[in-house]
């Protein structure tokens, strides 16, 4: 069933608040863990359908996972070599990485695999990720580029060096994962920071690993010791909150115990540059660090956004575009042409409904020009986006009438449970 959103204006939110858990940090949890020797016991893991496309595909590998409850798990990893293959397609849903993840993760192995998944991810490249990995030793099929992925078993790997084309943290830990079976060392070479989540897990799995500005090395066939997980609120749900408590939190608005991991947090340097009230108070120390976000609304003015940040705030540009229409002033993003490439073209979606809603904006090949304005009532197709969805209900937060939003099922991939949360703060939904 397609649902949607009615999103009726309100000009006032606030609260305490927490978000479900890290969507990248869950798939990587569940995933190392299914190659680890011994116990990985996961809390606060992401029960979204993104990951749980990842976890029914371990299990299908053989993977032994008990479900304690929605958010804790404890995969049983018996190693790499304990894995077998499912004998059907493995479905990964709308789930971006969990498909270019696993593309490492079993190019190793012995057996075949097939990787599919809906309608958006069928759409999407793949040779980025396949390109290296055959440089590598592994012999992959995909169809024009994109899925299904056919992964053939009993390929030998071997280690390369390798400059990424695009900055992709996807395409970094899938070769990072191919590494782990692989000869020899691999090293992976961004153009600009990309999350570095998987790096720090494989740290905590007992891998040696050498990171170097922007490369990383590692050094093959090395076993991975189960660990413990402490999966963090994930930033990027946190991210819608942040900027409707921008909009609209006079009296204050906190997001508790949310991941703020340098490699994400782009979003906050943006719109501290454009006038925002934040306050950001650490809440824990581990491999990734912790914090309470609090925000208040300030009046926000348009920036050149510093095209550094747009790799650490690359999930965050539906809803950061939503605060640059509410700014005073122009915005404009270059060097974000990765947007088109996303669970849609989050360039061009964010460019119809912002219009929709009568705001004037100019599309450019790697980013956007917007110029903030009043924001009116109209209706949104969010293409079946998660971010697009959840980031026009955030700008109910200065639009004069009510935003109707089409196919928001796939808010389920990322936030379970978004609309809830969004109505304890005030939102109307
Ligand atoms: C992710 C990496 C990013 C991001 C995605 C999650 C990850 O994708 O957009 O939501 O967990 O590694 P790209 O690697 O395609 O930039």
């Amino acid at each position: 069933m397609v649902q949607h959103y009615l999103a009726q204006p309100v000009g006032h939110v606030a609260g305490s608040i927490t978000v479900p858990g890290d969507k990248s940090i869950s798939h990587r949890a569940l995933m190392l863990g299914g190659m680890a020797h011994g116990n990985t016991d996961i809390t606060g893991f992401l029960a979204s359908e993104d990951c749980l496309a990842t976890l029914r595909a371990l299990r299908a590998l053989g993977v032994h996972i008990d479900q304690h409850d929605a958010n804790h798990l404890t995969v049983h990893g018996r190693g790499p070599s304990a894995l077998h293959g499912a004998g059907q397609a493995l479905d990964m849903g709308n789930a971006g990485t969990a498909i270019r993840l696993f593309m490492g993760l079993l190019s190793g192995q012995s057996f075949d695999s097939t990787l599919i998944g809906d309608s958006s991810l069928m759409k999407r490249p793949m040779e980025r990720v396949a390109g290296p990995l055959r440089q590598m030793g592994a012999r992959i099929d995909t169809r024009d580029g994109r899925p299904p992925v056919i992964i053939h078993g009993d390929s030998r790997l071997h280690g390369i060096d390798y400059t990424l084309p695009m900055a992709s943290a996807q395409v970094k830990s899938a070769l990072l994962l191919a590494a782990l079976s692989a000869e020899g060392v691999t090293r992976v070479t961004e153009p600009a920071i990309t999350r570095d989540h998987t790096e720090r897990m494989l740290g905590g799995f007992g891998v040696q690993l050498q990171r170097e500005g922007l490369s990383v090395a590692l050094p093959g066939r090395q076993p991975l010791q189960g660990v413990p997980v402490q999966v963090p609120g994930d930033f990027s749900s946190a991210a819608f909150f942040i900027v409707a408590g921008c909009l609209a939190a006079q009296d204050g608005l906190t997001i508790r115990n949310v991941g703020i991991n340098p490699t994400r947090t782009g979003l906050l340097d943006m719109l501290r540059l454009m006038g925002a009230d934040l306050r950001v108070t650490p809440a824990g120390e581990g491999p990734e660090p912790i914090a309470d976000i609090t925000v208040r609304a300030a009046a926000l003015r348009g920036i050149e956004v510093p095209e550094p940040l747009v790799s650490l705030a690359i999930d965050e540009f539906p809803v950061f575009f939503i605060a640059a229409a509410a700014a005073e002033g122009e915005t404009v993003v270059h060097g974000a042409a990765e947007l088109r490439v996303k669970e849609s073209d989050r360039l061009a979606v964010m460019a119809e409904g912002l219009r929709a809603l009568g705001i004037e904006c100019e599309l450019l090949a790697d980013g956007m020009r917007i110029r903030g304005g009043r924001m009116g009532g109209g209706r949104i197709n969010s293409h079946g986006d998660h971010r697009i969805a959840m980031a026009f209900a955030v700008a109910s937060t200065r639009a004069s009438d009510a935003i109707h939003i089409d196919d928001v099922t796939n808010v389920a991939t990322s936030f379970p449970g978004f609309p809830a949360i969004a109505r304890s703060v005030g939102l109307r939904l």
